[in-house]
């Protein structure tokens, strides 16, 4: 039987690196949903097109290349797996998330991709849209502070600096944004089990999901 599992939540809830493990340990694809609207925010920024120009975004959603290859996530022939992580594209990915004609061709990818094969995807509105009909659903949640904190830490691993606050403010701000946007705005699947991953190491997460999995 063909596993599809949904991993949803907000920003720093662990989801990318628990999903990204559960995936090796069970030998399945993964497949990360925030890094398909990062790498449209990063092509919109990139030819500065304003998000109220639904004419030009529909253009650019008609090229658009993503692929993920074994070396890296590839926007339009480019490796731009470090860009996408920057503080310009994170700051811009919520608005444009947003916009309901990207939701539909990310969506429509992503159904795409899941289609014939066992798989584990991480983001907002998969267990909700994506795969409504998902084996298992599962939903991260942790502390504002907690979240905050890993941030800090995967930041600094990568030499750059930000405050806990700011990273506080950020947070807040994509929480809010992400939560309250018209379309598929982040919330609680009725059938996915939440699990609160503030007092959790993330090995007890993985192994929390894998067993549910194999049960
Ligand atoms: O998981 P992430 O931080 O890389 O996600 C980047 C943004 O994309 C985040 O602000 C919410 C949005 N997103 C979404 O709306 N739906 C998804 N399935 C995945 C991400």
């Amino acid at each position: 039987m063909l596993l599809s599992i949904a991993v949803d939540g907000p920003a720093g809830s662990g989801k990318s690196t628990v999903a990204k493990a559960v995936a090796d340990a069970l030998h399945i694809t993964y497949l990360d949903t925030g890094a398909m609207y990062r790498m449209v925010t990063l092509n919109i920024i990139r030819e500065s097109i304003d998000l109220k120009d639904i004419d030009r975004i529909q253009k650019l959603l008609d090229n658009i290349v993503i692929e993920f290859r074994s070396d890296g996530l590839y926007l339009n022939g480019e490796n731009v797996t470090e860009e996408i992580r920057n503080n310009v594209v994170a700051n811009a990915v919520s608005g444009v998330a947003a916009i309901g004609i990207i939701r539909t061709k990310m969506v429509a990818m992503q159904q795409e991709i899941a289609k014939g094969q066992s798989i584990i995807m991480d983001g907002r509105d998969i267990g909700t849209h994506v795969l409504v009909n998902a084996s298992h659903k599962f939903y991260l949640v942790a502390s504002v502070e907690e979240r905050a904190k890993r941030r800090m830490r995967d930041f600094q691993a990568q030499n750059i600096h930000m405050t806990l606050e700011e990273l506080i403010r950020d947070i807040e701000s994509r929480d809010e944004q992400d939560m309250n946007r018209d379309i598929s705005p982040l919330r609680q699947a009725e059938d996915a089990i939440l699990v609160d991953t503030t007092s959790m190491t993330i090995d007890e997460v993985i192994e929390y999901i894998i067993q549910e999995v194999r049960s």
